[in-house]
């Protein structure tokens, strides 16, 4: 079957089709037949080799993050999953390559595929709605009541974590550009600030959380609008020595602690707190959320659609930062 491969790193990533076998299922996986991918801007860092010292793909890669699929073939030890079931997902960061027919993935990290959406919707989800909810759930503990602010809220990202926060009771405020300002209020945000007209500081103090989807000087600026007590949580800032052990490499803590140092102690002399963010796979979250999903509390928002083979296309697309609010995702058809 053919797969979209990162095969070298030279020139800023090689990308290439290659011919692939079809993976059987080991121990404790599934092998599903995919119907649907999404697209992420960590497929592009990947290829970009940023990814290169963490995580050590050998190559040639499949790349591709998220899926929703069939389930073909049924492998030992699994026992909640049965061949025809449909499910949805985001294999863990060492098991990847979504961008292709079929793929073995732990049964841990999948779930059933929520009542009433289609392959492509349920696609989008996977790792921007386990980002959220991992931020939202596990990092900065979000109560009914607390103020959320969510930079970039029409993003594949932020699309889904406005909607998260609101599934949590909370408050939202959330920076667009000015052609997304009605979409933003539509996804459930309370503020909206157009991000090219406005300065987000004027409408959005004393927040308890801040979800940090820019980085740079945003990350250090969003910060101030958290009070104290409050908790910045960045999925592109600069990473924490936590971050180390989630990799399994206890001994870059140290290197991580150093790295964010600054942006750590910034977030002291407010009294607040930074935790970076990199998400990881996790099936049983993703059925803990179904129903939220089948209730239209949290509602997939896919920008555009191509087939499998115009991968090309949707990555360009992707990286141009013209495509439309949402996700782009890409669908296999017999
Ligand atoms: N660490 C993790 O686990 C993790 C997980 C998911 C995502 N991420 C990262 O999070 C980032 C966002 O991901 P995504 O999937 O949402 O990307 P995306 O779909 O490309 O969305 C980016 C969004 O940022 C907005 N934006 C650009 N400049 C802005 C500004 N100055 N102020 C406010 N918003 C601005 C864009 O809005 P307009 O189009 O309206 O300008 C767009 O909606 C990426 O860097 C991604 O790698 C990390």
């Amino acid at each position: 079957m053919k797969a979209y491969a990162l095969t070298s790193y030279r020139n800023g990533g090689t990308l290439e089709w290659l011919d692939v076998a079809e993976p059987p299922a080991g121990r404790g996986q599934v092998v599903v037949g995919v119907r649907a991918a999404g697209l992420n801007p960590l497929d592009r860092m990947i290829a970009a080799g940023q990814f290169r010292q963490l995580i050590g793909y050998r190559l040639p890669q499949v790349l591709g993050q998220e899926l929703a699929g069939v389930v073909t073939e049924v492998g030992p030890g699994v026992e909640d999953f049965a061949v025809g079931d449909y499910v949805f997902g985001r294999p863990a960061i060492n098991r990847i390559g979504t961008f292709t027919r079929a793929i073995a993935v732990d049964a841990a990290d999948l779930a059933p595929m929520p009542a009433g959406l289609g392959f492509t919707e349920a696609a989008s989800l996977p790792l921007v709605l386990l980002t959220a909810a991992q931020a939202f759930m596990e990092k900065a503990r979000v109560k009914p009541g607390d103020k959320v602010f969510i930079q970039g809220g029409t993003g594949g990202l932020g699309s889904i974590a406005i909607q998260v926060a609101k599934h949590l009771g909370a408050t939202v405020a959330t920076t667009v550009s000015t052609k997304n300002v009605d979409l933003a209020r539509e996804l459930g945000a309370d503020v909206v600030v157009d991000y090219r007209t406005q300065r987000y500081e004027d409408h959005v103090q004393d927040y308890d959380v801040v979800l940090d989807t820019l980085g740079k000087d945003e990350t250090l600026r969003s910060m101030q609008v958290l009070r104290p007590g409050g908790t910045m949580v960045s999925v592109v800032g600069t990473p924490d020595p936590e971050f180390a052990a989630q990799l399994g490499k206890p001994i870059l803590k140290p290197v991580m602690w150093l790295m964010s140092r600054k942006v750590r102690r910034a977030a002291k002399q407010q009294g607040a707190e930074y935790k970076f963010l990199f998400m990881r796979a996790d099936g049983g979250r993703l059925a803990q959320l179904a129903p939220a999903i089948e209730d239209g509390s949290i509602k997939p928002l896919v920008g555009h659609t191509f087939r499998l083979d115009e991968l090309e296309q949707a990555m360009e697309l992707s990286a141009s930062g013209r495509a439309r609010p949402g996700k782009i995702v890409v669908e296999v058809r017999e």
